[in-house]
């Protein structure tokens, strides 16, 4: 039920502190200590390489889960796009792990990898929003997101959902490799679900964003580096859908190898800069469009900002900053897709889960 939500998909943006808090608690034990199966610790402990396989907004929750498990866990990791590897699979490691991230469970490229992975042998887990679906039946392993149902087609509290329990998966698996770990990922997901609140409460600025630079405008780039790379890909697909604005989400670095032809006097461009590494590249990335007559936005975060910021986020821990930073992105789409009158639950051309190859 939407309540006194006008739509699904706002509903589910303000349901992500508490998506995170319950993940919190279900993987919790009673001396506050990671609650996961044994069985799937060793698994994942155990290969010598991890393969995600995702498609769509779960892709992208897949190329930040790399991330944290290989500069956590310290275990090489491959995001794939599910139905490029069921047609294209790159040469296997020894002992490879297949992680399926899927918030329906029953993506129909992603089951035909299961399939093929499992005539192979290779060991399977399921990271999904639906335990009973198909993708987690036929899997060795599942892993539930607690997000509760998503209605719209829009998918956002999944994506975050996703990640939290990547990043404790990931935790886990380090502690079980000896690998030394100097944070707490329950103790920095609290955090996480605080710093998601300032939003949730205080969506006026980015109302006013999407009036501002996404009304009347045909197209929109995202820009940033390293995991605000990724958090881009997610924004621009946010804003596609549901507002058929065409959008891209880039690498920072790379535009200036061809894409950068596109900017126009007032094209869009939105800068992600939470991560402190990257800060003074992506800022120069920023410079050289404005350069060429683009209209930027500035997102950041505490720790990265500077007087040019429209948005800046609460700080939290380095691994997370994407659970964080989608929410200005998600919130953009949802206001730019009111504004320009288009269905927001239910964006044309697509549905909720897709079922055929
Ligand atoms: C985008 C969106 C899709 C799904 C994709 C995978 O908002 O919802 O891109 O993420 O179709 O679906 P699941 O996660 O159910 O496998």
């Amino acid at each position: 039920e939407k309540g006194t939500y006008p739509h699904f998909m706002l509903k589910e943006i303000d349901e992500q502190p508490f998506v995170i808090r319950n993940i919190i608690t279900k993987y919790k034990d009673d001396d506050d200590n990671i609650k996961l199966e044994e069985s799937i610790r060793q698994t994942v402990a155990d290969a010598d390489r991890i393969y995600i396989i995702a498609a769509g907004t779960s892709y992208h929750s897949g190329l930040v889960g790399k991330e944290m498990i290989e500069k956590i866990a310290n275990i090489p990791v491959e995001t794939h796009i599910a139905s490029e590897f069921l047609y294209n699979m790159p040469l296997l490691s020894k002992k490879p792990l297949f992680i399926f991230i899927s918030q329906s469970g029953e993506t129909a490229d992603l089951r035909g990898v299961l399939v093929n992975v499992k005539k192979l042998g290779h060991p399977s887990l399921t990271i999904t929003n639906v335990p009973g679906s198909t993708l987690s039946r036929e899997a060795d392993f599942t892993l539930h997101t607690y997000g509760g149902p998503e209605i719209a087609v829009a998918s956002t509290k999944a994506y975050t959902a996703q990640m939290a329990v990547m990043v404790i998966l990931a935790v886990d698996a380090a502690r079980a490799r000896g690998v030394e770990i100097d944070f707490d990922p329950l103790q920095e997901l609290g955090i996480v679900a605080n710093a998601m609140e300032i939003f949730t409460n205080q969506k006026e600025v980015l109302e006013e964003v999407a009036r501002d630079y996404l009304s009347v405008s045909r197209n929109c780039f995202f820009i940033g580096r390293s995991m605000d790379y990724y958090v881009c890909l997610e924004g621009a697909l946010k804003l596609k859908e549901i507002s058929y604005i065409q959008a891209e989400g880039f690498a920072g670095g790379e535009l200036k190898h061809g894409t950068i032809a596109l900017i126009e006097e007032g094209t869009p461009v939105i800068g992600l800069a939470t991560q402190s590494d990257v800060n003074l590249n992506i800022r120069g990335n920023m410079k050289e469009v404005v350069a060429r007559g683009a209209y930027p936005c500035f997102i950041s975060m505490e720790g990265c900002e500077h007087e040019e910021d429209k948005i800046v986020m609460p700080a939290v821990h380095k691994f997370l900053t994407p659970l964080v930073s989608v929410l200005p992105m998600q919130l953009i789409a949802y206001y730019a897709a009111l504004h320009r009158g288009c269905d927001v639950d239910k964006p044309r051309n697509l549905a909720k889960s897709v079922t055929v190859e």
